[in-house]
């Protein structure tokens, strides 16, 4: 098995970080790779917001709820961007595109650009012996995350990465069977594969030092499915111009 690969199949999400701020040259290699991942018809639709300001970081944390959006080695935060890649058109030219730009298929794009930029980042940072977490939870309040970083029309905050040096050690959190996830020539028939990845981690969940508890694969994400979730996040993505048609 190669490093890299070693790498991949070693991730697990760290929420304890050390004081150690990561350097300069870190944060530079670690956006030199985001930068290096595929971009849809070489759209580079996306934007990353580095937060070292430490009363924007607070109140990042206030929306998300979590400690380590304050206490990490650095934070970052990916933006779907529509904006550049129309920057030098006339206003002509500009009203011409709107219509197109501001289509769901853009926002896909523009989603899918951030997201692969964001999973070349954390492969680098995890291949410099950095943990990281992804942060969805900026988006419990999108239109305060969006306000505190001061976004133009066409660009919207997505999720947020902590980046540090890891002060714990997360058992590996175990994934789906590959026959559930995989399948040649036709959608996989996953059933039974499922039932056995909740026997399974009903089990790691009973056996894992922290954050014990009983619970399995479906009935975590019936939960998740029971109940609205950042029923705002429409309202502002529209307003922001994307995804309207
Ligand atoms: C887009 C995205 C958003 C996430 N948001 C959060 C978050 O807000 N808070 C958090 O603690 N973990 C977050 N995670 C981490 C997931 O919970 C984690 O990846 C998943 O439970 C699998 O665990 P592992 O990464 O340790 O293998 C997020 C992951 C992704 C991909």
């Amino acid at each position: 098995m190669n490093e890299t690969i070693e790498t991949l199949l070693n991730h697990r999400s760290i929420r304890k970080f050390t004081d150690k701020k990561l350097t300069d040259e870190q944060i530079h290699t670690i956006i030199k790779a985001a930068q290096q991942a595929s971009t849809s018809s070489y759209m580079m639709a996306y934007t990353i917001i580095g937060i070292t300001d430490p009363d924007k970081k607070a109140a990042l944390a206030e929306v998300s709820g979590h400690p380590h959006v304050t206490q990490n080695g650095h934070l970052l935060i990916f933006c779907a961007d529509l904006k550049r890649p129309v920057a030098q058109a006339t206003s002509e030219q500009y009203e011409a595109t709107r219509a197109n730009l501001e289509n769901s298929e853009h926002f896909l794009v523009a989603a899918i650009d951030a997201a692969l930029a964001a999973q070349n980042a954390a492969i680098a940072a995890e291949s410099m012996g950095l943990g990281m977490c992804y942060l969805g939870s900026i988006r419990n309040n999108l239109a305060r995350t969006d306000e505190i970083l001061e976004l133009p029309k066409h660009v919207i905050p997505l999720f947020g990465m902590a980046i540090g040096t890891p002060d714990h050690q997360p058992e590996l959190k175990p994934r789906l069977p590959i026959s559930a996830v995989y399948a040649e020539n036709e959608y996989p028939a996953y059933e039974e594969d499922v039932a056995a990845f909740d026997q399974e981690l009903a089990d790691y969940y009973e056996s894992r030092s922290t954050n014990n508890r009983k619970d399995t694969w479906s009935e975590q994400m019936i939960r998740r499915f029971a109940k609205p979730m950042r029923m705002d996040v429409t309202e502002l993505v529209q307003k922001k111009g994307f995804n309207k048609r």
